[in-house]
């Protein structure tokens, strides 16, 4: 059995190295390039996807040299790396680091960082391919991209290539994601920018494609005619943290419903593409996107539930309040959990809800996708002591389990019919180990390789403000008066059961 296994098992096919280039990171000196983004490049180098012809230029506002950068960085590799460091390969990465200190508003940097680039080009034998990624505040993004652009630096001639990478939250609210992409693209080319959303650097979340596309048993019944709904919940334990200034004036919807979960809900639901092309793929991701019906007001009150974490347990410690963190008003009403039911207005999913949900301090970090399907008929146990069908459920486990189980009945050994429900599983690590990874290593080097699949064109990100601008009008108009509404460690306030247990239906929650 165990050498079946080996030999049945799938190998990791080698990538392409990615092309010459330099990375230029606006706002390096933050939390994100630290934690994501330098180990993410360090893990590319390792699996020798990056080109041998590769530098990355930080800039940000804090003066710094080279080689303070550089020290740095090697510092906080060691804590964010997930894997022991190999010296070789790191030297080899760091001496490709550069820094140069600039304010992004203002504009006689641009001048300088061209000249800069120019130097660093010939150096490294880069081509004149540069990345710009924005790991700034969103304030800046529109204003950098057009100092880039009147720079000249944005422009492609002579087979060279310019992309910019634009981290979230792009836009507050629909007019303002609408607003920044009009900004954007008066400089830039569609097909030079890249929104990023780091869900679709998760490999489990790439793998709701391959499960739907490349298996022919899930596709005919992936449809009304045989799924009763399907949820989806990105549960968090832990609370705001050092965020707080940022999180109250966005809170639980803004941050994660327009982004990462449009994500997931588009991969479930979206119609098999007719290629693998970029464009392809967003076509339809953007067409099921559109087709989820917008909320009326009316609906807004009965379809959504918004909350917010009191004090309580987390993993047998107390937990402060939402209201008790770092930077946040006393009487802050600001959510950090929504839970909603969407319709997809097409021939696939008509009267099929879609329910989801996020929040902070929840009872288990866990991110899944349920496929419920239909009740199989009474009839065969209908003069048994069964007295209820379990239905079947697909589970695709993004994280931390990263897999997909499937639950039947079977029937409970002995004299009497008794059914209980059983779990088929598969597990990621059982097939593929685990590999440290960060989300951007996918990210990237698509990127430097021209592949725009994984990230958002200028009308998803539009479709997915739509869909949150009548929860976002509505709860505008109408503060919560009772917040909190659910203590730290619980699975949110009791609307949120309640808005399935009106439909007969039940969250799914995975306990550690
Ligand atoms: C970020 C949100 O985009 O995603 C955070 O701003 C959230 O609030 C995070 O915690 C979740 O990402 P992950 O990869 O930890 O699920």
């Amino acid at each position: 059995m165990a050498q079946a296994e080996v030999l049945t098992k799938p190998q990791r096919p080698p990538g392409r190295v990615a092309d010459p280039c330099i990375m230029v990171i606006f706002g390096a000196a933050g939390d994100l390039t630290r934690r994501k983004l330098v180990p993410a490049l360090y893990n590319l180098a390792k699996a020798e996807l990056l080109s041998r012809e590769f530098a990355i230029l930080g800039v940000a506002h804090s003066p710094m040299s080279d080689d303070d950068f550089r020290k740095k960085l090697a510092d906080d590799i060691r804590q964010y790396a997930g894997s022991d460091i190999d010296r070789e390969i790191w030297e080899w990465f760091n001496r490709r680091l550069y820094y140069m200190t600039g304010d992004f508003g203002d504009k006689n940097i641009y001048a300088q960082l061209k000249s800069k680039l120019g130097g660093l080009d010939k150096q490294h034998s880069t081509h004149g391919d540069y990345f710009f990624y924005l790991a700034t505040a969103p304030d800046f993004f529109g204003s950098i991209v057009e100092q880039l652009a009147a720079a000249g630096l944005m422009d492609e001639k002579d087979g060279y290539w310019r992309r910019v990478i634009v981290e979230k939250p792009f836009g507050h609210d629909l007019e303002s994601a609408k607003a920044l992409n009009q900004q954007l693209l008066k400089v830039a080319k569609e097909h030079q920018i890249y929104r990023i959303d780091h869900y679709l650097g998760k490999e489990t979340v790439q793998n709701i494609l391959a499960f739907r596309f490349a298996n022919g048993i899930f596709e005919p019944i992936w449809n009304r005619r045989y799924i009763d709904h399907v949820q989806i919940s990105v549960a968090e334990t832990v609370g705001v943290e050092q965020r707080g200034s940022y999180y109250d004036t966005a809170g639980a919807l803004r941050d994660m419903v327009p982004n990462h979960i449009m994500q997931l809900i588009s991969l479930t639901s979206m119609e098999p593409p007719v290629s693998f092309e970029a464009n392809a793929v967003r076509d339809e991701q953007a067409k099921v996107l559109h087709a989820i019906q917008p909320l009326s007001s009316e609906e807004v009150l009965t379809r959504t539930v918004r909350g917010q974490y009191g004090p309580g347990i987390e993993a047998g410690k107390r937990v402060p309040g939402y209201r008790q963190e770092p930077d946040v008003p006393e009487d802050s009403r600001t959510e950090t959990f929504v839970a909603m039911k969407l319709a997809i207005d097409n021939w696939r999913w008509a009267d099929v809800p879609f329910y989801l949900r996020t929040g902070k301090r929840l009872g288990a970090q866990n991110t899944h996708i349920v496929i419920q399907f239909r009740r199989a008929p009474f009839v065969l146990f209908r003069d048994t002591p069964v007295e209820n069908l379990m239905p079947n459920q697909l589970v695709l486990h993004i994280q931390p389990e990263e897999g997909i189980s499937l639950q039947f009945a079977a029937k409970v050994p002995g004299p009497v019919m008794h059914l209980g429900a059983v779990d088929m599983n598969f597990e990621y690590a059982d097939y593929f180990g685990t590999q440290p990874s960060t989300g951007y290593e996918r990210l990237l080097h698509d990127c430097m390789i021209g592949d725009a699949t994984l990230f958002q064109r200028a009308d998803m990100v539009e479709a997915g403000w739509c869909v949150v601008s009548p929860a976002l009008d509505v709860w505008k108009a109408l503060p919560p008066r009772n917040f909190p509404n659910y203590a730290s460690g619980t699975w949110g306030p009791k609307d949120s059961d309640e808005l399935l247990e009106r439909d007969g239906r039940h969250w799914r929650n995975f306990e550690k």
